[in-house]
């Protein structure tokens, strides 16, 4: 069987086409605005550095609508609200205010992990201080918080140790003075709602349990909440979006509901963005977060959205375990009674008999045209053993993601069948005896 590899098809760019993009009500919106006699001067002018106040309100009120039932009548309100230039860069301004290097002892990411976020977190000061925690079993709901747990005390011993020995106080060195008024031990970093890559939700028990750890270990935890929008059922044939249950519980909103909260840090912030939504171009995102976050982050850095769906419905179907490759991704994950699906990958898992997902990758590309993103992309930058646990058995070098929102669904359904067929060839390959090629490739 051989496929059509004229023209290429990248089921790795995690990106939205730009036909999912709200070109037209972003069009409308500007229109509007800069005809307007009141809001043309503050929108192209110098705003307050926490954000164009309207902004901060609407973007409130919509959380607050749309996580209702999570805030449990405790809506968000704009004094929490900062905005950003996207998640990526407030990701960078978070660490610029409230991370030391030198203090700040280590941050954790789930893994698999977004893999931009470790650039951005080694250009913070972090390099060789990033450390993977796994996902874990169906039983860790979505972390493994033993594993954590664990590595937190030996990391705080070891730093009690290193003070002890130095004779320094354990005390910021780097971000001191009025200027850095919180800056936290830890930072933790998660995607808790249709991760990229792995596509699974966070169950809720995890989520409160996460919050504990943070607060006990003083670790702020940054959690990237930008796929729960785009969501649906994961049993297309039943019920419409009227279905939906609500959406999990975000972090933030979990750590200001349970006692003992700390109103003005908090130790959770929800890093918001309109790139899924709305379009990656807009480099707009926000921060929900205790106030005292909210304002010293806007001391750093000086619109219906919901049709933005993208197929993932095409590719699932087409992709019933061929070949024995099996879906780990939150496809039929439960939440409360329905199941709910949602962002913008299908995460898969390889057969133990055909070599690691890198090696699969490379030969979908030179030899079907076609590109998927592979395991190791997703390993934590610097540290051994995150390499060791994605090579090791279960581990995630298996394991492979494909973006639903960039190609539309004919090419979603033919870059499924040039997977088949890659694995086809490599196994009547491996049954003659040859090895298979791997040859380096790009991350995007
Ligand atoms: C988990 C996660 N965070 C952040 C981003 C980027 O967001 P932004 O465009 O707002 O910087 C992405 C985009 O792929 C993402 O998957």
């Amino acid at each position: 069987m051989s496929s059509n590899t004229s023209k290429p098809i990248n089921l790795q760019t995690g990106w939205p086409s730009a036909r999912l993009c709200a070109s037209a009500a972003i069009l409308d919106g500007a229109q509007q605005v800069l005809t307007s006699e009141t809001e043309a001067g503050p929108a192209m002018l110098y705003g307050p550095r926490i954000g164009h106040t309207p902004l901060r309100e609407s973007l409130a009120t919509w959380l607050s609508t749309f996580y209702a039932q999570s805030m449990a009548g405790n809506p968000t309100t704009k004094d929490r609200i900062a905005i950003s230039n996207g998640a990526s860069g407030n990701l960078a301004n978070i660490l610029q205010k409230f991370a030391d290097p030198f203090y700040t002892r280590a941050i954790f990411l789930a893994e698999p992990t977004y893999f931009l976020a470790c650039p951005i977190m080694e250009d913070n000061g972090f390099r060789g201080k990033l450390r993977g925690v796994p996902e874990g079993g169906p039983e860790h709901g979505g972390l493994d918080l033993g594993f954590l747990r664990q590595r937190l005390r030996e990391t705080e011993a070891e730093a009690g140790r290193t003070a002890a020995e130095s004779g320094r106080a354990d005390a910021p060195v780097l971000k001191a003075g009025p200027l850095y008024p919180k800056v936290f031990k830890y930072i933790i970093y998660v995607v808790p709602t249709f991760a990229n890559p792995s596509g699974k939700t966070m169950a809720e028990q995890t989520r409160r349990e996460l919050v504990c750890i943070a607060r006990e270990f003083d670790a702020l935890v940054i959690s990237d909440d930008v796929y729960d929008y785009l969501r649906w059922p994961a049993d297309l044939t039943g019920g419409g979006d009227d279905a939906l249950p609500p959406p999990p519980s975000r972090l933030v909103d979990i750590d200001r509901g349970m006692d003992g909260y700390d109103e003005k840090w908090g130790n959770t912030l929800s890093n918001g963005s309109f790139s899924k939504i709305i379009g990656p171009g807009v480099r707009v995102g926000w921060a929900d977060c205790a106030p005292g976050l909210a304002f010293e982050l806007g001391e750093v850095f000086n619109p219906d959205v919901q049709e933005a769906v993208p197929h993932h419905d095409g590719m699932h179907r087409a992709n019933a375990g061929p070949h024995g490759v099996s879906v780990e991704s939150s496809m039929d994950e439960k939440e409360g009674s329905t199941a709910l699906a949602g962002g913008f990958f299908l995460y898969l898992r390889l057969p133990d008999d055909v070599p690691h997902a890198r090696t699969v990758a490379s030969v979908a590309l030179r030899e079907h045209g076609l590109r998927i993103a592979f395991g190791h992309l997703f390993v934590v930058a610097g540290d051994e053993g995150s390499i060791a646990r994605a090579e090791g058995p279960g581990g995630i070098s298996r394991c492979f993601r494909l973006c639903c929102a960039w190609h539309e669904e004919e090419e979603l359904r033919e870059g499924v069948q040039r997977l088949a067929d890659t694995l086809a060839s490599i196994r009547e390959r491996m049954a003659r005896g040859e090895a298979i090629r791997e040859e380096a490739l790009g991350v995007r």
